[in-house]
This record gives structure tokens, C-alpha cells and sequence, in this order.
């Protein structure tokens, strides 16, 4: 695409102006915008960039390695990865109250980003995967009222004292696709799906355990594995399986099981803002159930979420 590569070509020469031989670093989340922001910048001065990838193990299945395996291997970046799951969880230990999670996985994510960069020596610019509509968004008025807190790796360290490269200020989000494809960032990352900075830790309700978790990745996986089948995958806006706390009874075999219920969640919008629930056919929502009970184990029922946003939001929590 031709003002794609333009737009690239213009932007990694201002990039390469603004920093000269200083050094920069990234945020990582393996999200659309961080993603295309980081290869742009990485583009324009190499290994001047280091990105850091905080793995705070509430991550889809497989997510924390596709991630490591793209920018470590296919772009060959400066790139850290920390495996923080333990520190998070133990955090999270007992917390069941949703905002309250939140707040923790926000204020130790940054704890550990800093810890992390402390370790780089001086920095002098940060480089932010900010999209036209954060720029609408946050020039708001400000009056809402709070619905949930929501945590990005956008808000990072403010006393770091760094200079902001955001090289998507002008495109919304197909624009942002767009140049990740011209890019050559794979298409997997490229069209991934929006995913909440705090992770399954919003999926799994009340207190978040290694086994809840196990669960909800299993569960969430198949999920994802058979709308792409159906071609679904471009369609509908978020798709997942969230764990509500609750067990019930069912029959396996000749026995009695007192196990979890899985709800799935799947919505059609164009911003998050508002949203319709998906009208999945049946015979695709048949196959997604009967997969995850046989082969997702502590599952015995499946339940599908047909509450639009509002009244219900996109996430359970
Ligand atoms: P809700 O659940 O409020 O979600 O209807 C609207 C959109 O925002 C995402 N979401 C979050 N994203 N941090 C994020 O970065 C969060 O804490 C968070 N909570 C919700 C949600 O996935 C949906 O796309």
C-alpha cells in the first residue's frame, strides 16, 4: 500500500531525527498499537530500543511466548521479557473485589517496568502505542463517572522524566493494521483482538487462582480455535471465555460431578463504547461446548452471554 509505506517511510526519518544516538524504551503488551509502535520505532534506530515485555501471567494461552517469539526472532529487537507471574499472583492472593484487582495488577506492573529500566541506565524517550481515538479520548471532559479503572500499559512511570515517541497519534485503528501489515508483522499480532491490560485476572471472578486460570486458558483457547474455524474471527469485535465463580452439578459417565461453569462472551462492536452480543450459530456454539467439557478438565457446563453493553459491560468484571 502506497500511503502506508509513505506514512512509514516519513515517520521513521522524524523518529530517527528526534532521538539521535539517544536511548529509548518500550512498553510491550503484545497489543496492536504497542506492537506496530514498537517495530516503527525499532525500524528507525535499532537496537537503540529496548522493549520490555512484562509477563504478568495473565496472559491468553501460548500469548507470552508468541510475543517473545516475534520480536525476539522475527524483528531480532533489544527485547526483555520478565516473567512476573508469581509476583502478581501472590499479590492477587485473597483479593476478590474487582476494582481492588485492578488497582494492584496497575501499581505492580509498574513497580516491575521500573525495576526493569532501572537496569538500562539513563533513558531518554519512551515510545507509546497511542491511536487517534486515546487522543480524542483523554482530551474529554472528564465529567464520567469512573465505570471500571482501566489500566494500560499507557500509563507508565511519571516520574521517569522521558520525552513520549507515539508515532500512531494520527491513524485509528484499521490505519494502525494497516501499517503493521506494511511493517511485516504477522498477521496473528496484527488482528489480534482488544484484551484488557489486567488480563484473565478480569475473567476469572473473585479470587484469581493457578487453577482458575488453567481452566479459563483451556477453555478460552478451544473458544478461539473454532470461531476462527468458522471464520468468525474478523467479525466479531472480543471473543472469549470468562469463569464465573460457580460450580455446579452434572453427569459424566456413570458418575456425579460437581464442577465449573465456563460463560462465553462474544460482541460486535466498533469501539468498545457499545455493544451487541454475537449471533453465533447454533451449530458452531454446539461444537464450542461440547469440546470444552470433554476436554477441559473441573468444566460440566457451558453457558453463552446474550446481554448486550449497556446494560451488561463487554467484560464480567
Ligand atoms: P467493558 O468491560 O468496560 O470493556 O465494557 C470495554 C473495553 O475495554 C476493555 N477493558 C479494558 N482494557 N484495561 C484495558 O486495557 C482494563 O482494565 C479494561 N477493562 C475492560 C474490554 O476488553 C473492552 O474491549
Amino acid at each position: 500500500d502506497w500511503s502506508m509505506k509513505s506514512f512509514v517511510e516519513r515517520k521513521v526519518a522524524e523518529i530517527r531525527a528526534k532521538v539521535g544516538d539517544k536511548k529509548v524504551l518500550c512498553a510491550l503488551s503484545g497489543g496492536v498499537d504497542s506492537s506496530v509502535a514498537a517495530v516503527m520505532v525499532h525500524k528507525a534506530i535499532g537496537k537503540q530500543l529496548t522493549c520490555i515485555f512484562v509477563d504478568h501471567g495473565l496472559l491468553r494461552k501460548d500469548e507470552g511466548d508468541q510475543v517473545e517469539k516475534v520480536f525476539k526472532d522475527t524483528f531480532d529487537m533489544n527485547f526483555i521479557r520478565v516473567n512476573a507471574a508469581e509476583r502478581f499472583l501472590g499479590k492477587l492472593k485473597g483479593v476478590t473485589e474487582p476494582e481492588q484487582k485492578r488497582k494492584i495488577i496497575g501499581a505492580e506492573f509498574i513497580h516491575v517496568f521500573d525495576e526493569e529500566s532501572q537496569k538500562l541506565g539513563k533513558v531518554d524517550f519512551l515510545v507509546q502505542g497511542t491511536i487517534y481515538p486515546d487522543v480524542v479520548e483523554s482530551g474529554g471532559t472528564g465529567t464520567s463517572a469512573t465505570i471500571k479503572s482501566h489500566h494500560n500499559v499507557g500509563g507508565l512511570p511519571e516520574d521517569m522524566d522521558l520525552q513520549l515517541i507515539e508515532p500512531l497519534r494520527e491513524l485509528f485503528k484499521d490505519e494502525v493494521r494497516a501499517v503493521g501489515t506494511e511493517l511485516g508483522i504477522p498477521e496473528a499480532l496484527v488482528w489480534r483482538q482488544p484484551f484488557p491490560g489486567p488480563g484473565l485476572a478480569i475473567r476469572v471472578l473473585g479470587e484469581v487462582t493457578e487453577e482458575k486460570l488453567k481452566i479459563t486458558r483451556e477453555a478460552d483457547a478451544i473458544f478461539r480455535e473454532e470461531i476462527a474455524n468458522a471464520r468468525l474471527d474478523r467479525t466479531i469485535w472480543q471473543y472469549f471465555a470468562c469463569l464465573p465463580n460457580i460450580h455446579s452439578v452434572g453427569v459424566m459417565g456413570d458418575g456425579r460431578t460437581y464442577s465449573y461453569t465456563v460463560a462465553l462472551r462474544a460482541v460486535l462492536s466498533t469501539d468498545g463504547m457499545t455493544s451487541d452480543w454475537a449471533h453465533i450459530p447454533y451449530s458452531v456454539l454446539d461444537i464450542i461446548s461440547r469440546r470444552i467439557v470433554n476436554e477441559v478438565d473441573g468444566v460440566n457446563r457451558i453457558v453463552y452471554d446474550i446481554t448486550s453493553k449497556p446494560p451488561a459491560t463487554i467484560e464480567w468484571e
